[in-house]
């Protein structure tokens, strides 16, 4: 039976490729996307998903949510520009299918309402969506079988010497959505850091020659070049493509290590709002609420992109 699951973006690079593994796999039901502010404005994530998804054939549907953080209407919204990694389009033909009408904290809601326990959500981008689905309509806690998040980092950050992108930038949603006592995987940057791609596994995927595999090239070829400037890796040629690995984890688990700790978020400190402070030596006394995967089998990892990226869905 494929794993059920929805997928909350902010269409992105990293979240592209995330999508495309989602909507191709055996192993999945992209029952649909739900799309936040983060990486770029909520409407142009909204159109990049929308994008991702025709260009390779995916009748999924995609719902536009926050546009700002929960209660920060001020943080630093999208602070990248169109040099950056994520930039703003993607490189990709303009979207044919059209957005849901319904605002994605209300279609979270009725889904769950609706569903009988079994759809695992998948929030790779801030959590300003999925929080505030949950303090609308706290019953659909129980509904939500366990949340598998890409975010937060715990040896280092990457908006902030101390904090993750998608956690610093809601972290009050963050911190409803990490005590709101379901389980959760946490697929952190110290994970997502050892899984890199190369460019030699770029080139593999152009080989496969599908409308997936080379799109994940190009998209990845792009990050490459980005982190070898900005941000490297200890293998130069390599980046993370942190959104992929946590729905990889959700297809086989095995490519995450974790290990069961408490976890919560810094929403006020000075230079570290933003950090999941996690009690890896459990020093605090409070019972684990995260699995929390602070490595991963790279080998698997880009072996699992290359297996799914090179299918095509049936016209
Ligand atoms: O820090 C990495 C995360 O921030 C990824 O989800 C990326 O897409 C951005 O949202
Ligand atoms: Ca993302």
């Amino acid at each position: 039976m494929p794993h059920r699951i929805i997928l909350d973006v902010d269409t992105g690079t990293d979240d592209a490729v995330a999508l495309m593994v989602a909507a191709l796999s055996p192993d999945i039901e992209l029952t649909g996307a739900t799309v936040v502010n983060g990486n770029v404005p909520v409407e142009v994530g909204t159109e990049n998903t929308l994008r991702v998804l025709d260009h390779i054939g995916a009748d999924v549907p995609v719902f536009q949510g926050m546009a700002t953080p929960m209660v920060r209407p001020d943080f630093p919204i999208p602070r990248v520009d169109v040099s950056s990694y994520h930039g703003r389009y993607l490189d990709l033909p303009p979207a044919r299918s059209r957005k849901g009408a319904q605002h994605a904290v209300d279609w979270l809601i009725e889904t769950y309402l609706a569903s009988e326990g079994d759809i695992t959500l998948v929030a790779v981008a801030p959590l300003s969506n999925v929080a505030m689905a949950m303090k609308k309509e706290p019953a659909i806690l129980e509904k939500i079988p366990e949340i598998v998040i890409m975010g937060g980092g715990h040896e280092f950050g990457n908006i902030t010497p101390s904090a993750e992108f998608n956690i610093w930038a809601d972290p009050e949603a963050a911190r409803v959505v990490m005590t709101c006592g379901r389980p959760i995987r946490l697929v952190a940057l110290d994970a997502t850091h050892r899984a890199l791609v190369s460019r030699e596994d770029c080139a593999r995927l152009r080989e496969l020659n599908t409308p997936a595999s080379t799109a994940a090239a190009d998209l990845i070829e792009r990050r490459i070049q980005g982190y070898d400037e900005h941000q490297p890796m200890h293998r130069t040629g390599t980046a993370p493509v942190h959104d992929a690995l946590a729905v990889c984890a959700v297809i086989a688990p095995e490519v995450i290590e974790t290990t069961f700790v408490h976890v919560d978020v810094e929403t006020h400190g000075e230079l570290t709002v933003g950090r999941t402070v996690c009690d890896v030596a459990h020093r605090g006394g409070q019972a684990p609420n995260v699995h929390l995967a602070l490595n991963a089998d790279e080998p698997r990892f880009v072996s699992m992109l290359q297996d799914i990226l090179g299918r095509t869905l049936p016209d």
